[in-house]
């Protein structure tokens, strides 16, 4: 059960954070947060923005991790590939699964369009739970996700 009765409350408060926010890496770092504070189960959030065929660590919540991960590879370069998100109820079972934290075994990977539509980061959600998310969390992390287009 995560710790928001339903997804609704948590969105709002996120929108709000996000809506009176007009610098990226400040809502990134707090979108972060509301997130690992809000859902219960996880052991990493951030993002990893896009530099050229790049993605390069940034805000987050959890253990240190990776800095770079380039495009294809992991769960979050190929969710930066396909241009679409990825659910991964076993990350063991992921080839090329990137581990930052051993302790991570399922993960969420949501790609972030900026206000040309292009790709700018991708929204990266670990926990330690095998098959944590379904489809109701990923419609969550989406319309996070969505918020971000005002930039
Ligand atoms: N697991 C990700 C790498 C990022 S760390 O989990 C924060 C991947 O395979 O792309």
């Amino acid at each position: 059960m995560d710790k928001y009765d339903n997804y609704g409350e948590l969105l709002s408060g996120v929108t709000a954070l996000i809506e009176d926010d007009d610098d990226i890496i400040s809502a990134m770092a707090n979108t972060a947060a509301a997130i690992y504070n809000g859902v219960s189960g996880l052991n990493w959030v951030g993002f990893y923005r896009v530099k050229g065929d790049v993605l390069v660590l940034g805000p987050f919540q959890g253990k240190v991790a990776c800095t770079r991960i380039a495009r294809g590879r992991g769960v979050c370069g190929a969710a930066l590939s396909a241009g679409e998100s990825l659910l991964v109820p076993d990350v063991h079972a992921f080839p090329g699964h990137i581990a930052c934290d051993s302790a991570s075994n399922s993960e969420a990977v949501v790609p972030v369009r900026g206000c040309e539509g292009d790709i700018v980061a991708v929204l990266d959600i670990d926990s330690p739970i095998l098959d944590r998310f379904a489809k109701t969390d990923l419609k969550f992390f989406e319309s996070v996700a969505e918020l971000f287009k005002k930039f």
